[in-house]
């Protein structure tokens, strides 16, 4: 996203991001920016989190909930919260100190096969 400058020339767009401390780093500033372009193509979000991770549906239904925020108003072709990783050894002190304070779980949780299908149903979505 942040190196896009124009989406002039694309028919649809998969637009996706990590989620820091409730929110989804810099998808809503694309949006904003690409409003036009957006609105004229079908459009597919993700969010990484650890909100499937927990298997608690509020921690899910709030990420789902950043993801449409950070979009709208585009009405979403395909929307889908994946679960990410947390590897402390690269974080900063502070990060550390957040994760421990947030009781975040902490390994590699990406489900590659549940993110395999899910691409591969997008062309089909979106028309392309
Ligand atoms: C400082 C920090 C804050 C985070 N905040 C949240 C959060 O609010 N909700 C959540 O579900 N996951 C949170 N996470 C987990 C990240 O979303 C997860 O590590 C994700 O895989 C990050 O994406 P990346 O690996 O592409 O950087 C946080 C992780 C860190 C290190």
């Amino acid at each position: 996203m942040g190196t896009v400058t124009s989406l002039t020339g694309y028919n649809a767009v998969v637009i996706g991001g990590p989620m820091y401390v409730g929110k989804i780093d810099g998808m809503g500033k694309f949006a904003k920016r690409h409003s036009t372009e957006l609105a004229r193509v079908p459009v597919a979000g993700f969010v990484v989190c650890l909100a499937p991770v927990t298997k608690d549906p509020v921690d899910r239904e709030y990420a789902q909930k950043a993801l449409r925020a950070s979009l709208a108003p585009l009405q979403q072709v395909a929307e889908m919260v994946f679960a990410g990783r947390l590897d402390p050894a690269k974080l900063s002190w502070f990060q550390k100190w957040m994760i421990k304070k947030a009781k975040s779980p902490v390994g590699d949780f990406r489900d590659w096969t549940a993110i395999a299908a899910w691409a591969r149903e997008l062309p089909g979505k979106m028309g392309v």
